[in-house]
């Protein structure tokens, strides 16, 4: 799923003379004040502070990579809005930075994505430059609360956001001109006490006017910061709504009814408010927004969601998969965004010619692009960390592609015993699995680098998540035959995880095709009907010490046999290895999936996938 912060700002590097372009004063220009800086000014007056992040793509791309953002749809900025000038003055200006916002975005690699503005001061204008950026591939529109001291439900703003649903726009509010600032001169109050109070005012205008009720569901609107003080308040208009006639207003239900009717983005700041947010609204109903790259935005886009103890299940959704639903967009038609815009950049030619290149066949800034560490900032480590476990996952994969074909081998063996193609490719395919099961098993070293102090400077991050979830793992184990249903209980929050388990839970496994096999050949006599456990193991091992015994007949299948014998021996080597690294990084602590830690292992070492292989040795005589 990718990660989309959906409020975040933008400036172009320099744009008409307004003043002079509409006759009129007290626009906002751009003044460039050393490399990579610039001052707006909105007539003579200072405005702000800004960096090039505002306006080259380049440094947009690199911080978001820095930050593992994966798009930015970025704004313009209120202070260009022009609700209180001549309409035609702020549509001209509108159209100046929707085209401006779409050229930034065409330099953006597929990563950058736009919000138009519109004349909100006139309804119809407001439509037509809605539709018009529609078409030319804005994906909403960010408006300002109000229009002077017309609400959201003003009843043509209202006409304005039925617009926005039939567009299929979405729509991101944004406070602005904020109330009372006679009374907040100083400490940039407006900005910290009037903005989340402009925003709950708009919330409460479009539940307590009815105009929830009266638009579409289709209709996707998102406050900015959070909803400002609204949820904070909610329980308070609650109260008023059922108990005071004169705050309900027009509205056929309570305001939590509205709740699910408009997202609110994530620029809170802080753990606790966040945690509260995604409470109160739920978890479908909050996105990642950064006011990037302003001053009183998040430093490191998606760093209080990383952090925070949201399950990842939330995490994934409100870093991206609402936003998906929000924009309105399909997380592959963001891949096939950015592979058309590689396409794009690369020599005309080889496009023609359809060649694959290195990196487009790898994946290879996809995979590059996956370290997502939760620290911030990074700790040196987390890197290291994420990477080794990727890679053991990778090679899980390789062994599951592998093993389902010894499977496969070993079923066709047991069925046509003349043929002895498949006993050679079962064998040569566990040769392969072994090697990697070495590799598995030398790459802890790797890890070990890494001091205990350093993993826990990070390690309370990453809790529940543990190895015990690890679906690759357990899906091995109940390939080869070792199938335990209680295990199931870790991939609960994951129901593909846990679908794919179970069906392993029901498959022929490897330690099944294997006896089958050795039955079809009469190996293994079959079993009487209450034959106990350990009696119907001791048949299996005798089937094996009868291969062994005439070893000369059976050289195909004994190859498969000390195949597997490694296979399992190296299987064990891989579980010690890892209680040595837990022992050596953590020593006897509990834990992150809340097991008792290295003790709990050791337990495991006991697990063999063939023990009927290790039994059969004993069988043997001189
Ligand atoms: C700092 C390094 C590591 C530590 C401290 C660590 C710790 C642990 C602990 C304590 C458990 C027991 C379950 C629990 O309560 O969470 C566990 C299980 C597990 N870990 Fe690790 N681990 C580390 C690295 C790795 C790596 C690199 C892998 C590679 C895939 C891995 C894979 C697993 C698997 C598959 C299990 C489940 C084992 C089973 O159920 O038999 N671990 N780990």
């Amino acid at each position: 799923m990718p990660v989309i912060d959906i409020h975040n700002h933008f400036f172009p590097s320099s744009w008409p003379d307004l003043a002079a372009r509409y006759g009129t004063p007290d626009w906002p220009w751009i003044k460039h004040t050393e490399p990579g800086k610039a001052d707006i000014i909105v007539g003579d007056r200072f405005f702000r502070h800004i960096s090039s992040a505002c306006w080259d793509p380049e440094v947009r791309l690199q911080e978001m990579k820095r930050d593992g953002v994966d798009v930015q749809v970025v704004s313009a900025t209120p202070v260009l809005f022009a609700y209180e000038r001549p309409v035609e003055h702020a549509l001209d200006c509108a159209r100046l930075f929707n085209d401006a916002a779409l050229e930034l975005c065409s330099k953006g690699k597929g990563r950058l994505k736009s919000f138009c503005q519109v004349p909100l001061q006139d309804t119809e204008a407001a439509c037509g430059e809605l539709s018009r950026c529609m078409r030319a591939g804005h994906l909403g529109v960010q408006i300002g609360n109000h229009v002077g001291s017309r609400n959201l439900d003003d009843a043509g703003i209202v006409t304005f956001l039925q617009h926005c649903a039939d567009e299929g726009a979405a729509v991101l509010v944004h406070p602005w001109e904020m109330f009372g600032q006679e009374r907040m001169p100083k400490y940039m109050m407006p900005w910290t006490v009037g903005m989340p109070a402009e925003t709950q005012l708009s919330i409460a205008a479009l539940i307590l006017s009815g105009a929830f009720d009266q638009l579409p569901r289709t209709l996707r609107i998102c406050f900015a910061h959070g909803g400002g003080s609204f949820a904070y308040l909610l329980g308070r208009m609650e109260n008023a709504w059922h108990h005071h006639p004169v705050a309900r207003g027009e509205c056929e239900h309570p305001p939590s009814y509205y709740l699910n009717r408009f997202f609110v983005d994530s620029a809170v700041f802080d753990q606790h408010a966040l945690q509260f947010l995604v409470g109160t609204m739920g978890a479908e109903r909050v996105m990642l927004g950064s006011d990037y790259p302003f001053p009183l935005g998040e430093e490191r886009v998606g760093a209080l969601i990383r952090q925070s103890n949201l399950s990842q299940e939330t995490k994934n959704r409100v870093l991206g998969g609402n936003a998906v639903r929000y924009l309105g967009i399909s997380a592959e038609s963001i891949e096939f965004t950015e592979e058309r815009s590689d396409a794009a950049s690369t020599p005309p030619a080889a496009v023609q010619a359809g060649q694959l290149t290195y990196s487009s066949y790898l994946k290879v800034p996809e995979l590059l692009g996956l370290q997502r560490p939760q620290s911030s900032p990074p700790h040196h480590d987390e890197l290291l960390f994420i990477i080794v476990h990727q890679t053991y996952e990778l090679w899980f994969k390789e062994l599951l592609h592998d093993l389902d074909a010894v499977v496969a081998n070993l079923l066709k063996a047991g069925a046509a015993l003349q043929s002895r193609d498949e006993v050679y490719e079962a064998a040569r395919l566990l040769r392969r699995c072994t090697e990697i099961t070495r590799v598995l098993v030398e790459q802890f070293t790797i890890l070990e680098t890494m001091l205990p102090t350093h993993f826990l400077a990070f390690r309370g991050l990453l809790e529940p998540a543990s190895g015990f979830q690890s679906e690759q793992f357990r899906e091995i184990e109940f390939l080869c035959g070792l199938k335990d249903e209680k295990m199931l209980r870790y991939h609960k929050p994951t129901p593909e995880a846990y679908a794919s388990l179970k069906r392993r839970l029901e498959e022929p496994s490897l330690h099944d095709a294997f006896f089958g096999a050795l039955r079809a050949m009469g190996k293994l006599p079959p079993f009487d009907d209450n034959a106990t456990d350990r009696e119907r193991f001791e048949a299996r091992a005798r089937a094996v010490h009868e291969l062994y015994k005439h070893e000369h007949h059976h050289r195909d299948w004994i190859d498969v046999c000390e195949r597997l014998t490694e296979f399992d021996e190296l299987v064990v080597s891989w579980r010690l290895r890892h209680i040595q690294l837990v022992e050596r990084i953590i020593g006897i602590r509990m834990g992150t999936g809340g097991s008792a830690g290295a003790s709990y292992l050791k337990l495991t070492l006991d697990k063999k996938f063939f023990p009927e292989l290790w039994e059969a040795r004993t069988l043997l005589t001189e």
